[in-house]
């Protein structure tokens, strides 16, 4: 492998190259980074009618003691359905509720996570009929023991009205599987809306759950487009999401069914919080909006007016000044800074649709004449022939198998480099080659995107997908980062987006793989600045997509005399068999791992493993 690690032979990488795609599927949000612990916290996930199912909610106490039952009777015009509960026992006469109490509990997503001194902050609606006396408890899944309580009481005067109450509870123990219970000994009739619970301790109090975060935080993201792929466009466009039903205060959220992956979300991770996210990681957002198509129906250009007015005011959110419309709600949210955000993209996988290219070139026109930098991706692939309309990027995306994945290195070797660049925004291998997240698929993985770290003058942003996957409720495999309410780990997929982390921004250097390294080598090379220690790097990365072990003499030329370090270190991600897969109870089975490397020089001599990335980092002097 020669490196040419002259200045002259460099070409600059893009800043954004790669960042993540965060789709709302798998309950990667709701379930998942989102802290919420509360599950249906509105009670509207049973649909507007009522009564209505109640799920994941449950009642405490047999029919002859409490009758509970949805109504729309809630404070909160935009989701009515309020929970009504009878209290048909009493502390006293002859009906005497059990000790321990009527009511209703929610198990969260798939049991809630409680740690020991750990603070909850509770907060629900509440309105009662007799004076209130409500106890507010974390329990074991099955209603035992007492992880921590509080008492609410007033007078029925004073509860008369809907009364918001909150309240901190402290837990004593640890329970991975938890449940938040409301019971009361005090016969009348109770309602109750709006349950929240979350955690005090969450990443940059921004209401997301740190240790997932901080998975993303560590592959340094550039971007992260958002809120889907398919969770955008809905089966139908009465279930897309819908920005301005998920700002404004949590409670007012009326909360919607993501018909694709088919479950319901509250909505607390809205439009707002995503932009926040983006901040909190310094990452630019790249917002995906449906732009009148579903999967099956969609909007005539003739009327796709109010999608692009829908737009424009997302962009007036996120961006427009305090005292704006939008920009006011976002300032009276918190935020009244504008968010950076520079990239929009009109629809996700609708190209082929019958209504995009009309639908498109309205959002096109309005927002370039609106807000002239904002880029717009369009999702029809330029790859190998010019777009028909214009365009700042187009999406590209691709699920294959493993060996078409490693033979895309060279996907963009022929792509124009006159055009709009491409914005390879899902890969993924997939099928049977992946399992729920193999070896195997993550070398490929490395291939293609070592392929478009060398074409990264035709491709300006990369990202993996999805993203996350809660393991109670797999729509999709595989995924980067797997969790549950209380582990997690990366796939070897996302160990890949690891050792592309210094990549954005960075110089790319020229190589070439001499005619006899094995056909199953690509290698790369850049050198940086590194983000940790600020000091200059080369580093090259290779895979060894093949089965046998390869020899490889590194020569690197164009450097001054003696301008590297003896030593540096060698990062390998590679195991005992090609489909070897992390899990909860292995999480580091497969990921890389770093030594010493001795002898650095312009000539070295190194073995790459089979089936191996391999990554080395030189010290510049
Ligand atoms: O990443 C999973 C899905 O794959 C996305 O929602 C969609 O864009 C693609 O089809």
């Amino acid at each position: 492998l020669i490196v040419n690690a002259s200045d002259a032979s460099g070409k600059p990488i893009p800043e954004t190259l790669f960042g993540i795609f965060f789709e709302e599927i798998n309950h990667a949000g709701a379930g998942g980074i989102w802290a919420e612990l509360v599950s249906n916290r509105g009670f509207e996930a049973g649909g507007p009618n009522t009564p209505s199912n109640i799920d994941p909610w449950s009642v405490i106490g047999n029919g002859s003691l409490i009758n509970v039952e949805t109504d729309r009777t809630s404070f909160f015009d935009r989701n009515k359905v309020a929970l009504r509960l009878e209290v048909l026992c009493d502390s006293k006469g002859d009906n005497i509720c059990p000790a321990d109490g009527v009511g209703v509990y929610n198990p969260g997503f798939w049991g809630m996570n409680i740690e020991q001194g750990k603070k909850y902050k509770v907060v629900f609606y509440v309105r009662s009929t007799e004076s209130l006396n409500l106890t507010v408890s974390l329990t074991g899944s099955n209603g035992v023991g007492n992880l921590a309580s509080s008492v609410i009481t007033g007078s029925a005067l004073h509860f008369s009205n809907w009364t918001k109450v909150e309240t901190l509870l402290v837990a004593k123990e640890t329970n991975r599987n938890s449940r938040l219970q409301l019971t009361t000994t005090t016969k009348g009739v109770i309602w109750l809306d709006q349950v929240s619970a979350m955690p005090l301790d969450t990443y940059k109090g921004h209401g997301f759950r740190s240790e997932l975060v901080e998975m993303l935080a560590d592959l340094k993201p550039k971007f992260i487009r958002f809120p889907g792929g398919c969770f955008v466009e809905g089966e139908w466009l009465r279930n897309a999401f819908r920005w301005k039903a998920t700002v404004g205060p949590w409670e007012e959220r009326p909360g919607h069914f993501g018909d694709v992956w088919m479950y319901w979300t509250d909505d607390g991770l809205g439009y707002f919080e995503f932009l926040q996210l983006a901040e909190d990681l310094d990452a630019l957002p790249i917002w995906v909006f449906n732009n009148g198509v579903s999967h099956n129906d969609q909007v005539d250009t003739s009327a796709v007016l109010p999608f692009v007015q829908e737009a424009l005011d997302g962009i007036e959110f996120a961006r427009g000044d305090p005292t704006s419309k939008w920009g006011s709600l976002r300032a009276a949210m918190g935020h009244p800074e504008p968010f950076d955000l520079r990239y929009v993209a009109v629809g996700n996988e609708d190209c082929g649709k019958k209504n995009y290219r009309g639908n498109y070139l309205e959002f096109y026109k309005a927002i370039r004449n609106a807000y002239p930098d904002i880029q717009i991706i369009s999702n029809c692939d330029g790859s190998s022939r010019p777009l028909d309309h214009p365009a700042d990027m187009y999406d590209y995306h691709v699920y294959t198998n493993a060996n078409d994945m490693f033979s895309r290195a060279n996907a963009f070797d022929r792509t124009s480099r006159d055009g709009p660049k491409a914005f390879v925004s899902e890969y993924a291998v997939t099928g049977k080659d992946a399992g729920t997240g193999s070896l195997l698929a993550a070398l490929a993985e490395a291939g293609f995107l070592i392929g478009l770290e060398k074409n990264s003058d035709a491709v300006e942003m990369v990202s993996y997908a999805p993203l996350f996957v809660n393991a109670n409720d797999r729509r999709w495999n595989p995924d980067a980062i797997v969790f549950n309410s209380f582990q997690h780990y990366g796939t070897p997929s996302y160990w890949v987006q690891q050792f592309f982390s210094e990549s954005s921004g960075a110089t790319l250097l020229s190589t070439s793989l001499q005619a006899t390294s094995s056909n199953s080598l690509v290698a790369s090379a850049i050198t940086f600045q590194s983000s940790v220690d600020k000091k200059n790097y080369i580093r090259i990365k290779v895979v060894n997509f093949g089965t046998n072990a390869v020899n490889l003499k590194i020569s690197i030329a164009g450097l001054e005399p003696n301008s590297l370090q003896l030593s540096g270190s060698q990062t390998v991600l590679t195991s005992a068999n090609v489909m070897d897969e992390n899990s909860f109870s292995q999480p580091n089975k497969v990921v890389p791992n770093q030594s010493l490397l001795k002898n650095v020089g312009k000539d070295m001599n190194v073995t790459v493993p089979p089936r191996s990335f391999t990554s080395f980092d030189l010290l510049k002097e």
